[in-house]
This record gives C-alpha cells, structure tokens and sequence, in this order.
C-alpha cells in the first residue's frame, strides 16, 4: 500500500506481570489496535507498542510468595501477554519487556545523565507509598485513609533515596497542557489535571528504592535500584531502539497518542514529561484517557471472583467477536459496565442478526439468481434511481463520520455508524425485494427485469465490500472472510482507503458464500 508522509505511533502502557492479563488490559490494547491498524490503512508510516513492566516490588514480592526467582516469574505471565495479544490479532510492531539488557542500559545511562545533570539528588524522601499502585500517594488521594483504587492502607515510607527534581519542571508542564501543545484528552481529564496542578504543585519524587532488590541498581550507588516508573516510562523511547540521552531520537517519535486509563494519568502527565524536560526530548503529542470496566457494577477483582480473561471471551464468541463486544460495550473514554448477559445480547443483535445475517442472505441471493459476473450499470429510471443516491450518500456519509471518528479517537463513533449503515442496507434490501424478480425471472426472462435485478445485486455486493472495509480494522478476519467470498481479497489488499472508497465500474471476483460469520448463541 502507497504511504503518505505521515507518521503516526502509538503505545498502550506496558502492563505489570503481576498476574495474567484480563480484559482491562485487553480494552488498552485492542483499541490501540484498531487505531494502529486504522492509521495503516489510510497509508501513515505507523509504530505500534506495548509491552509489560517487569521490575518492582509488587513482582518482587509475588514471585518470592510464588517461591519463584522473579525472573522466571516474569518470563512466564510474559508469555501469558504475549499469547493472548497473538489470540486477539494485535498487530504490534514491537513488545519491549524492560528487563531486555538494551532498555536497562538506556534506563542506567538516562538517570546517569539526569544525576549529573542536578536533576536527581540524595535526600530522603517521606511520604505515603501504595505498593499495588507503585505510587506515592497524598493524604488528600485518600479515601478512609485507604487507596481508592485498591482498598488498601498505603505504608508510611521515609527513606533514605534519590530524588527527582520534578518541582523545577512545573511551571513549563502546566504551560505546556494548559495550550494542548502536550494534549490530554478527552478535556475533562485535561480540566482534572490543571487543577492538580494548581491546586497541589509538583513535589519532588523519589527516584531509587534502598530495599528493592528486583530493579535496576543506579550506577552510581548500586545500593539502590531505579523507581519502577522512573524505568518503565523510558520503555516509550527504548522500544523505539533508542539507547540513551546521548544517541539519536529515533524518526518515530514523539509518541503521537500515549494510550491508557485514569488510573495511571497523573504519573504520565507530571513524572514523564517532567523526565522528557529534564531531558531535553519533545513531550508526547497526546495522552488519551480511556474509561474504567466494572463488571456487573463491581471493580473487576480476585477476591470478587470476577475477573473475565480474554481467552473467556474468545472461547465463547471468537476473536473478532471479542474485539468488537469490548470495544463497542461504553463510550471511549466513559467508564463502563460489562457482563456476559450484556455481551451474549449484543453478539446476537449486532453480529448474529446483523452483519452476518446481513452477508448470508446478500450472498445467498447473489448465488441464487445464478449471475456470475456483475457490471455497474446506471439505475434505471423510477424508483431504483432514487434509492441507488440515497444508498450512495448514506455510505458517503457513513465515510465522513467514520474517518472522523477514528482521527478522533471516538472509537465508538465509527462502531454506530458502521453498525447504522449495516441496517440501512437491511432495509434497502427489504425495500427492493430481489427474491421477487429472481421468481420473476425463472417464469419469465425479461432482459428489463434481469437488468434491475443486476443493479440491486451489484448495489448490495458494492454495500458489502464498502462494510468490509470499514469493519477491517475492527474484525481483520471478517472483514477479510466476507472479501474473500466476494472473491476479491487479493484485490482490495493493494488498494489504499481512498482508492477503496470508489465505487469500481465492475464486479471482479468471482462470488463463494461461505460459512455463517456469527452463529447465534
Ligand atoms: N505498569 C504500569 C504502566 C506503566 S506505563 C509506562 C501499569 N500497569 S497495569 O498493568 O496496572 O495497567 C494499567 C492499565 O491497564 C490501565 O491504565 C488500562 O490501560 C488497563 N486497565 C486495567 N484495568 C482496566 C479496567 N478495568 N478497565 C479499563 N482498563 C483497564 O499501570
């Protein structure tokens, strides 16, 4: 496919290798996906990473309750990752794991760097420390003392560290959100984060650990290793192959969207561009905010029972499926609620009765009416002209919004409208009623009706290949089943978005329904 001279790169965070993945981790990386895949399609030179964040207490201290070398600990829910990315179709460039040698080197050289600098020096830090978080925390974060995402009493903390001079940092930062040069979106979470600024002024942060073992020991005192963080936000430079302040910035970035959820918002909108300053590296263009899932109402939990895994989707609805029930469940960037009852009733409407009903009984009819090869032929005058315009302005229209959408990060958006079209087409095929002049025909062979026939076929198959198109970077393996019954895959995978969005004078391929897309649970 032809590139233009755009650039796009995006990351999802990289996960703690605490535990397997679940859905939430999903959601992050699905999404970034479809926008990855998105962006390709319309012929940006794209970057897409994740990754997992592998040092730290909480793994320290999971890995020694396991009675495991953390380690080997961390190779094996790694591979958990991993496969279940390679389950759901993610098609990342690069998944940077910050106990590679390179990125470790890179994290060793960037405090290096920042130490000489006078951005990190010795002291002794005091504060509120949430170890699930592996965050410090304010006394005003807290609710009943307890951290409201983990319910947990954060310990009192007051060692000797190193500590990062973010305070000096903060007037250019709030500046710098405050004009979108550095975006937060969606804008309340943008409003959330200038307030924290105004209201509660960037402290200093401990950079170091005195009593983590499993980190990267700082190399000028090996007696502490790097706050977990400090390492895991440089994964968004060293997965792009840069190895240190004193080398090259790699061509891709800056990072065009840092994908993530509220949750870790704070860290990467004070921490991380404060580290790029200090630095000396342009800040990410974007940070998008995305919603929190509860299941059923209830935080997803251990010790609720409630935890879905994605290979518990993908058993029961399949891959595509999966990828199109989670990201079509909440408006992105909303918090949401999810639950099987929910899923098995959208899986029914949207794909079951939807799209794949819609393939089945289009290529049904195609074979029926026994033509083999279609041509675009101008709709005869009278009614079918009438209904081709407003067919073609609907999938015009359905183009306008759905590009926007998907520039916008409304993922959501270019679900509804695609999904708005797919009944369009149901109602102009219930409006034309082609089975009528295919009865017609076997007792009477009229070349007027076989010609109007024709249209509405070719019409609806047009329909189709414009939907496969659209649902491509959602459901990759539908979109390229239906072509491919179209028998018009090889053909549509050379052509740009652009090209694609014209309606071609001749039908191609040959036409091959086959089995149902979506069978009704
Ligand atoms: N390791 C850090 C990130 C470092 S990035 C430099 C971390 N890891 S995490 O495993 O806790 O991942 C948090 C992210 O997982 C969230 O920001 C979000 O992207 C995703 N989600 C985890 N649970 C989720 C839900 N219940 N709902 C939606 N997204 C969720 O923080």
């Amino acid at each position: 496919m032809k590139k233009n001279n755009k650039k796009f790169y995006i990351t999802t965070p990289i996960y703690y290798v605490n535990d397997k993945p679940h859905i939430g981790h999903a959601y992050t990386t699905i999404a970034a996906d479809i926008l990855a895949r998105y962006h390709r399609m319309i012929g940006d030179k794209t970057f897409f990473l994740t990754g997992t964040d592998e040092h730290g207490a909480k793994i320290e201290e999971k890995a020694k309750e396991l009675g495991m070398a953390p380690k080997q600990f961390v190779d094996e829910i790694t591979a958990k990752f991993q496969l279940a990315w390679d389950e759901l179709n993610i098609s990342n460039d690069r998944f940077i794991r910050t106990t590679e040698e390179e990125h470790r080197k890179a994290v060793r050289e960037t405090l290096e760097y920042m130490y000489d600098k006078g951005d990190i020096y010795k002291g002794e830090y005091r504060g509120l420390y949430c170890q699930k978080c592996e965050q410090y925390k304010n006394e005003k974060d807290l609710v009943d003392g307890k951290c409201p995402d983990h319910q947990t009493t954060p310990e009192k903390m007051s060692e000797e560290c190193y500590i990062f001079r973010m305070s000096k940092y903060e007037d250019e930062l709030l500046k710098r959100i405050k004009s979108d040069e550095f975006k937060i979106l969606p804008i309340e979470r943008k409003n959330e984060i200038v307030s924290f600024y105004k209201n509660e002024k960037l402290r200093d942060v401990s950079f170091s650990r005195k009593n983590v073992k499993w980190g990267i020991p700082l190399p000028w005192d090996k007696s502490h290793t790097t706050y977990v963080w400090a390492d895991a936000f440089l994964n968004y430079l060293t997965g792009l192959g840069w190895q240190g302040p004193k080398n090259k910035l790699p061509e891709m970035w800056p990072a065009d969207v840092h994908l993530m959820s509220k949750d870790i918002l704070r860290v990467h909108a004070t921490i991380w561009p404060a580290m790029l300053l200090s630095l000396d590296i342009p800040l990410p263009k974007s940070l998008f905010i995305h919603g929190f899932f509860l299941v059923d109402g209830q935080k997803m939990s251990k010790s609720l029972g409630n935890v879905i895994a994605p290979e518990d989707l993908i058993k029961k609805y399949g891959v595509d499926a999966t990828r199109y029930l989670l990201m079509s469940a909440t408006t992105f960037g909303h918090d949401g609620d999810i639950g099987w009852k929910k899923f098995d009733e959208k899986y029914n409407a949207d794909l079951a009765n939807g799209l794949g009903n819609l393939v089945a009984r289009i290529l049904t009819l195609v074979e029926k009416s026994g033509i083999e090869s279609l041509s675009y032929k101008e709709a005869i005058e009278g009614s079918s002209e009438e209904i081709l315009k407003q067919l073609k302005g609907k999938i015009n229209n359905t183009w306008v919004v759905f590009n926007d959408a998907m520039e916008n990060l409304k993922i959501h958006q270019a679900v509804e409208t695609t999904w708005s079209l797919i009944s369009f087409i149901d109602g102009y095929l219930d409006k034309e009623k082609p089975w009528e002049l295919i009865t017609k025909l076997i007792e009477n062979e009229e070349k007027e009706l076989q010609d109007e026939l024709e249209i509405i076929l070719y019409n609806l198959i047009e329909s189709l290949r414009q939907i496969s198109w659209l649902i491509w970077p959602f459901m990759p393996e539908t979109a390229e089943s239906i072509l491919k019954q179209l028998g018009i895959l090889k053909i549509e995978q050379k052509k740009t978005l652009i090209e694609a969005q014209k309606w071609p004078k001749k039908w191609m391929g040959m036409i091959k329904k086959g089995r149902s897309l979506f069978p009704r649970i």
